[in-house]
């Protein structure tokens, strides 16, 4: 039987002393969803993703992934995501291969099946030349491939990924969006937060839009086009968030 991939926010609100960052926020997605987490800076992005990896206590409201309350510790839960945060850090005295051994190793995944998975993404994001070089030595868009590989290396059901292509080239750009395409089809989250519209507009079935802490529109790209009479998603977004900033 299919597993019951699941994502659950309810009533979310975080604070910074008196700030309230994300503001009353609930939504829920089920395995084969892609969201596209969009919204002006500021609006809460970065906190909320914090919040669901368990980086940030919250003061109000629940999160479950898989049925299970991110407040609890409990490794299968730790183990059931991946989290690529938006300034992504490396050692910058290992090589990618004993950087990607070392997250391996914390999943507590055997050296084989690490040995298997790196082969496997070194090609797929096209970094097999780099793998045995020191990480200050690569490039922005290298980094960013051997992140991307570290949140995919232990196959977990739910990706939250802050800003995935910044940085990257247009060839590198296309080879990740194939892969989180690829990844949605085997019942798998995908929570991206993201600026670059074309990529929620091209790979997302929902998208979220926050503004000031709120989350200002849930639902389906086509729903809210329709709903606001717009062609696209740039011009949907200006208008859902024009008093903002
Ligand atoms: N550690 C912190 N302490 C205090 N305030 C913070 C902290 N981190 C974020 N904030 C504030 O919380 C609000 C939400 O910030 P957050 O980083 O979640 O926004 P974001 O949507 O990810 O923005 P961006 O698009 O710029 O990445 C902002 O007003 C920000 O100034
Ligand atoms: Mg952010």
């Amino acid at each position: 039987m299919e597993k019951n991939v699941s994502l659950k926010i309810k009533n979310l609100v975080k604070m910074y002393g008196k700030k309230v960052a994300v503001n009353d926020i609930s939504l829920e997605l089920k395995g084969g969803d892609i969201f596209g987490f969009i919204g002006p800076n500021g609006a809460g992005k970065t906190t909320t993703i914090k919040c669901i990896a368990g980086l940030l206590d919250f003061e109000k409201g629940s999160i479950s992934i898989n049925g299970m309350d991110n407040k609890k510790f409990d490794v299968n839960l730790k183990r059931s995501f991946g989290y690529i945060p938006d300034t992504p850090y490396l050692y910058d005295k290992l090589t990618g291969r004993e950087f990607l051994f070392f997250v391996g190793r914390l999943y507590g995944m055997e050296k084989e099946e690490i040995e298997k998975r790196i082969d496997e993404f070194s090609k797929k994001l096209e970094f097999k030349d780099y793998m045995d070089l020191k990480t200050e030595e690569y490039s922005h868009g290298m980094k960013q491939r051997i992140i991307i590989t570290s949140c995919f290396l232990h196959s977990p059901d739910i990706f939250l990924i802050d800003e995935p292509l910044v940085g990257l080239d247009p060839k590198s750009s296309r080879i990740v969006k194939d892969l989180f395409k690829e990844f949605s089809k085997t019942n798998r989250i995908l929570f991206i937060s993201t600026h670059t519209l074309s990529l929620a507009e091209e790979i997302c079935n929902k998208i979220g839009i926050m503004d000031k802490g709120k989350l200002v529109y849930f639902g389906s790209i086509e729903n809210l086009k329709e709903n606001l009479k717009k062609s696209n998603l740039e011009e949907l977004f200006l208008e859902i968030t024009k008093d903002g900033l």
